[in-house]
C-alpha cells in the first residue's frame, strides 16, 4: 500500500516537473457519473456481426454508414435503432478463406473481411475497402440500390491486410489518400491512389516512416482565399518509432508526429518519381516526451482554415502507471514547424541533428504557390533537382509542434482515452465553447468543456455494459447526436441531456453550454423559444439561480436507534464535485464526540451512538461555493428498548419486515426466535468472511512496485487533499485488510467494481433504522471528503468486493450489537 502511494506521488511529481501547473490542477473529476443502467436516452444498433468501427456520416442525406466485420449498414441518422437499416453482407469467398487458412493466418481475426474504409466517392457512389481475408478488396457501392457489385477492385495499395493496424483514408476530388502499413510486409507509408498515378512516401531508411502507426488524416483547405496561391494540404497524425542509435530511446519509443503533403503534388521528374516532394514531418509534443503515445486527433474546422484547431489524446506510460492527456494544437504552430529549420541525418553518428547549412531555393517541401509559378515552376515536376533531392533526405523538421499554452489541457490518471470528437457550441454569454467527446478504453464517454485553457468534465457516461474500447466517434450537428462505434454495436446519444439536471443549481453548476435554466426546467438552449430569459454560467458555473431558500426543502426523515448502535444518515449527492456539509442542531459537527462521526461517500456514519447524539441533522451539498440542502434527519437515540411497540428488524432483509407490529404479541416470540436464528447464521457467515479476509493479508503484501498492474490493484486518482488528510482521523479506519482513505473514488469505471447485490428497492417512507440496506452500491468520487477504495479486480467473488457495505457490516458485527429497532416516529410512540 505504502509503495503504491509512493508511486502515485512520484508520478504526480514527474508530471509536475514537466509542466508549469501542478498536476492536481490538470486532473478533472467528471462532475456526474451516468452508469449504463441510468442511461435512458441512447439508441442502439447492433446486428449479428461485430466490430462496428468504421463510420461515415452523410448529414444531408440523413444516413449513417457503418462498416463492420463482413457487413456494411446504412442507418437512419435520426434514429439508428428504427430497424429500417439497409445491409450489405460482404464475406470473403470460400476460395479466399481456404487460401487464408492455408497461409496460416489467424482464422479468428485475419480471415474475415473487416471493413476499413467507407468514403463518399461521388454523388451516387461510396467507395469501400475491406481486408477480405488477408487480401484487401475495394468496391464502388451505388447508394440508391445499396447492393454489392459483382466486381471488386484489388485494394492492396489502399487498404491494410491487417484488421487492427493503424489506418486512415480520405477521398478528395476523386483521389484516395491513405496512410497505413501496406501489404503483408507491413511497409508504412502515405499514398495517393485511385484514378491517379500512385504516389508514395520514400521507403529507404533512414528517410522512411519507421514502423509508423497511423491515427488519422485531415484535409485543410489552405487554398481557399490564399493570398500566396497555396495548395490544400493533408495532415497526417501518427506514432513513429524513434530511430536514433546512440540515443537511450533508440528503437524503444514511439514518437507522436504530424506530417503533411500537398494535394496537387505530382512527385519529382527524375528524383522522387511518383513520390511526394511535399512530404515533411515534425514531432508532436504534449506532456512527457518519450512516454506518450498518440491515440486520437479531432479537428475543429472553422470558416477560415487558419483558425483550425486540433485536439489530440495521448496515453502516457510510465512504470506501469497509465494515464491520458489531452492537448490542443493550432494550425499556425504546425505551419511554423514546417517552415522552420530541417533536420539532417548524420551517417557517421547515425543520428538526426539540426541542418545548419544553406537551404536551396525555392523552399524544399513547399506546395506550389504563386511565387513558384512566377519562377516557372507550375507543378512539382518542374522543380529543380537540387530542391527535390534536398527534400528527399530532409523530411524531418527540427522544431517540435508544441501544444497551445505549452501544456496539456487535461491529464487523467488510470484512464485510456481512445477517441475524440469536438463540437463548438454558442453559449448564452455570446462566446463559443468547444465541447470534447472522449471515448475511453473501457466503453465510457467523457463529455468535457474546454474553458480558460482547462477542461471541465461535465459528465462520464457508461456507453457499453461490457468494457470495450470506443473505436469511433462522430458528431452530427443536424441530428444533435453523437454516434459511438465499438466492438459490440453503435450507440447514438444526444449531444446533451439537460433534463438530467433537476434544479436550477444543478443546471448552472453543470456548466453545460448546451443547457440553460428557463425558470422551471433545465433545457437545451437551441430548442428553447425564449433564450433571453434563460440562465447559464459556463465560465464560472455559479451565478443566475434565485436564492437557495426558494427551492422546496427535502422531506425530513426520522431515525431511531438504541444507544451504542451505529447509524448511517444517507446523503446522496448527484455531483461528484460536491462535498457534503453536515449540521447538527444548526451547528457544525463538533469534535467532542471522540471521532464518532465519519463523513463518508454517501452519508454520515455515527458509530457507537450516545443519547446526546440525538438531534436534527442536515446535509448540504456544497459545490463551487453554492450550497443546497439535500437531506434532513431527526435522530433519536434511546437508552433502552421501549417495552411495547418494539419491532426487531432483520437488517439485510428489509422487504420481509412484518409491518403490523402491535397486533400480535404472541407472534413476537416466533419473530424473536427467527431473528435470533437468522442473526446466528449471519454471525457465522461473517466469521467465515473475517477468516477469509485475514487470509488475504498475505497476498496484499506482494503488491510491489513492478507488478501493480498485473496484480490488478486499481488505485484511483488521488487528489491534492490526500496528503493533508491522510493524517486525520478519517484514516484510522483501518482493519489491516481494506483501507478506506480520503481521496477520490472510481473515476471512469465504477462498472468494474462489481457492485454488491442490489438491495431490494425500499418503498419511499420506510427508512430503516441505520440506513444500511439502502446503501448505494456504487462508490463515487467526491473531492476532498470522500473515501478512496482500493479495489482488487481478481477478487470479484471475495467479500472484500462488497466494499463499503461490507465494511460497515463488519463494524456492526464486531460490536455484536445487532439488535435494531424499527423507526419509532414521535407520532407512533
Ligand atoms: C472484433 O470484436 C471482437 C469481439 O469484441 C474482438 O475480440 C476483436 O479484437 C475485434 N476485432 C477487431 C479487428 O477490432
Ligand atoms: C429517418 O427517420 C425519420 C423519422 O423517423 C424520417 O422522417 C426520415 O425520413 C428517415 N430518413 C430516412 C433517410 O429514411
Ligand atoms: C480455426 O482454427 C482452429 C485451429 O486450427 C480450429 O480449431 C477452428 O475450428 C478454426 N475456426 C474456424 C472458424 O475455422
Ligand atoms: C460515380 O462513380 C461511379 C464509379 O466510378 C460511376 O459509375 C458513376 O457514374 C459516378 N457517378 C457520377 C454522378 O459521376
Ligand atoms: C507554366 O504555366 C505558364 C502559364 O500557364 C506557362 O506560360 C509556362 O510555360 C508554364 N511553365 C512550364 C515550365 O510549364
Ligand atoms: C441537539 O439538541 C438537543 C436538544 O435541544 C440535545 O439534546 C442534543 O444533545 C443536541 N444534539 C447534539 C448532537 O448536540
Amino acid at each position: 500500500m505504502g509503495l503504491l502511494h509512493f508511486l502515485v506521488v512520484l508520478f504526480t511529481v514527474s508530471i509536475t516537473c514537466s509542466s508549469k501547473r501542478p498536476a492536481a490542477d490538470l486532473d478533472a473529476t467528471p462532475r456526474v457519473t451516468v452508469a449504463f443502467e441510468d442511461l435512458k436516452e441512447g439508441k442502439r444498433f447492433q446486428d449479428s456481426t461485430l466490430n462496428y468501427s468504421t463510420l461515415l456520416l452523410q448529414d444531408e442525406r440523413g444516413v449513417l454508414y457503418v462498416g463492420a466485420r463482413e457487413a456494411i449498414y446504412a442507418l437512419n441518422s435520426s434514429n439508428i435503432a428504427d430497424g429500417l437499416q439497409k445491409t450489405i453482407h460482404w464475406k470473403a469467398s470460400p476460395e479466399r478463406l481456404a487460401d487464408c487458412y492455408m497461409k496460416g493466418k489467424d482464422n479468428k481475426t485475419e480471415c474475415f473481411n473487416h471493413i476499413r474504409l467507407l468514403q463518399q466517392f461521388n454523388d451516387t457512389h461510396l467507395y469501400v475497402c475491406g481486408t477480405y481475408a488477408f487480401l484487401p478488396s475495394c468496391a464502388y457501392i451505388d447508394v440508391s440500390t445499396f447492393l454489392l457489385p459483382s466486381l471488386f477492385e484489388e485494394g492492396k495499395d489502399n487498404c491494410p491486410y491487417d484488421p487492427v493496424i493503424g489506418y486512415t483514408g480520405l477521398i478528395i476530388d476523386g483521389a484516395l489518400y491513405t496512410a497505413t502499413r501496406y501489404d503483408f510486409k507491413r511497409v508504412p507509408g502515405i499514398r495517393r491512389s485511385l484514378n491517379h498515378r500512385l504516389m508514395k512516401t520514400e521507403d529507404t531508411p533512414p528517410y522512411d516512416l519507421h514502423e509508423a502507426d497511423f491515427v488519422t488524416s485531415v484535409l485543410v483547405k489552405e487554398s481557399t482565399n490564399s493570398a500566396i496561391g497555396d495548395d490544400d494540404k493533408i495532415y497526417y497524425f501518427f506514432n513513429e518509432k524513434v530511430r536514433e542509435e546512440g540515443s537511450s530511446y533508440a528503437d524503444k519509443t514511439m514518437q507522436a508526429r504530424v506530417a503533411r503533403v500537398c494535394k496537387s503534388d505530382l512527385g519529382g521528374k527524375k528524383i522522387l518519381q511518383k513520390k511526394w516532394t511535399s512530404f515533411l514531418r515534425a514531432n508532436l509534443l504534449c506532456s512527457i516526451r518519450h512516454y506518450e503515445v498518440l491515440k486520437s486527433v479531432c479537428t475543429m474546422d472553422t470558416s477560415t482554415w487558419d483558425t483550425t484547431t486540433f485536439y489530440a489524446a495521448f496515453t502516457l506510460q510510465w512504470r506501469n502507471m497509465e494515464a491520458s492527456a489531452i492537448c490542443q494544437y493550432s494550425i499556425s504552430q504546425m505551419q511554423e514547424a514546417f517552415e522552420g529549420p530541417y533536420m539532417e541525418y548524420q551517417e557517421a553518428f547515425r543520428k538526426w541533428s539540426r541542418f545548419e547549412k544553406d537551404v536551396p531555393s525555392p523552399r524544399p517541401g513547399s506546395c506550389i504557390t504563386n511565387s513558384f509559378r512566377e519562377q516557372g515552376y507550375n507543378t512539382s515536376l518542374d522543380l529543380p533537382d537540387a530542391v527535390v533531392s534536398f527534400v528527399k533526405v530532409h523530411p524531418l523538421m527540427h522544431n517540435e509542434v508544441r501544444p497551445v499554452g505549452e501544456m496539456p489541457l487535461l491529464m487523467k490518471n488510470h484512464v485510456v482515452y481512445t477517441r475524440l470528437a469536438v463540437d463548438r457550441v454558442a453559449a448564452l454569454d455570446g462566446h463559443s465553447y468547444d465541447v470534447l467527446f472522449i471515448g475511453t478504453g473501457d466503453g465510457w464517454i467523457h463529455r468535457a468543456l474546454v474553458v480558460n485553457s482547462m477542461v471541465h468534465i461535465i459528465e462520464e457516461i457508461q456507453a457499453f455494459k461490457d468494457p470495450q474500447p470506443v473505436e469511433n466517434l462522430i458528431i452530427s450537428r443536424a441530428q444533435r447526436s453523437l454516434y459511438v462505434g465499438a466492438q459490440s454495436g453503435v450507440l447514438q446519444l444526444p449531444l446533451s441531456s439537460c433534463s438530467r439536471y433537476a434544479s436550477c443549481y444543478d443546471c448552472i453548476l453543470a456548466r453545460d453550454p448546451y443547457c440553460g435554466w428557463d425558470g422551471e426546467v433545465c433545457r437545451e438552449i437551441v430548442t428553447a423559444l425564449e433564450r433571453a430569459q434563460m440562465t447559464q454560467d459556463v465560465q464560472r458555473g455559479k451565478e443566475g439561480c434565485p436564492d437557495a431558500t426558494a427551492e422546496a426543502p427535502p422531506m425530513q426523515k426520522n431515525r431511531t436507534v438504541l444507544k451504542g448502535d451505529d447509524v448511517l444518515l444517507q446523503c446522496d449527492l448527484s455531483s461528484n464535485l460536491a462535498t457534503a456539509q453536515w449540521l447538527v442542531n444548526e451547528t457544525g459537527l463538533s469534535e467532542d464526540f471522540g471521532g464518532r462521526f465519519r463523513v463518508g461517500i454517501d452519508g454520515l456514519l455515527i458509530t457507537d451512538t450516545l443519547p446526546e447524539h440525538s438531534g436534527d441533522y442536515s446535509c448540504y451539498a456544497e459545490e463551487n461555493s453554492l450550497r443546497s440542502l439535500v437531506a434532513v434527519y431527526s435522530l433519536n437515540v434511546l437508552f433502552e428498548l421501549p417495552k411495547e411497540k418494539v419491532e426487531v428488524v432483520e437488517p439485510t432483509l428489509p422487504m420481509m419486515l412484518p409491518t403490523a407490529a402491535p397486533q400480535a404479541s404472541h407472534k413476537m416470540e416466533f419473530v424473536y426466535i427467527s431473528v435470533i436464528t437468522i442473526l446466528g447464521g449471519l454471525c457465522f457467515v461473517l466469521t467465515i468472511i473475517l477468516l477469509y479476509v485475514s487470509c488475504q493479508k498475505n497476498r496484499r503484501g506482494k503488491y510491489g512496485m513492478g507488478n501493480a498492474r498485473t496484480s490488478n490493484v486499481e488505485l484511483q486518482t488521488v487528489s491534492s487533499n490526500f496528503k493533508e488528510k491522510s493524517a486525520d482521523d478519517l484514516n484510522n479506519y483501518n482493519d489491516g485488510c481494506l483501507q478506506i482513505i480520503p481521496g477520490e473514488a472510481p473515476t471512469a469505471s465504477p462498472n468494474k467494481a462489481t457492485p454488491p447485490p442490489p438491495p431490494p428497492p425500499p418503498p419511499l417512507p420506510s427508512e430503516f433504522t441505520n440506513g444500511m440496506p439502502t446503501l448505494p452500491s456504487m462508490l463515487r468520487k467526491m473531492n476532498g471528503n470522500s473515501y478512496m477504495l482500493l479495489r482488487q479486480n481478481e477478487e470479484s467473488t471475495s467479500p472484500l468486493y462488497n466494499s463499503f457495505t461490507e465494511e460497515l457490516s463488519k463494524i456492526l458485527e464486531k460490536r455484536k450489537h445487532t439488535q435494531l429497532v424499527e423507526k419509532l416516529d414521535e407520532s407512533s410512540v
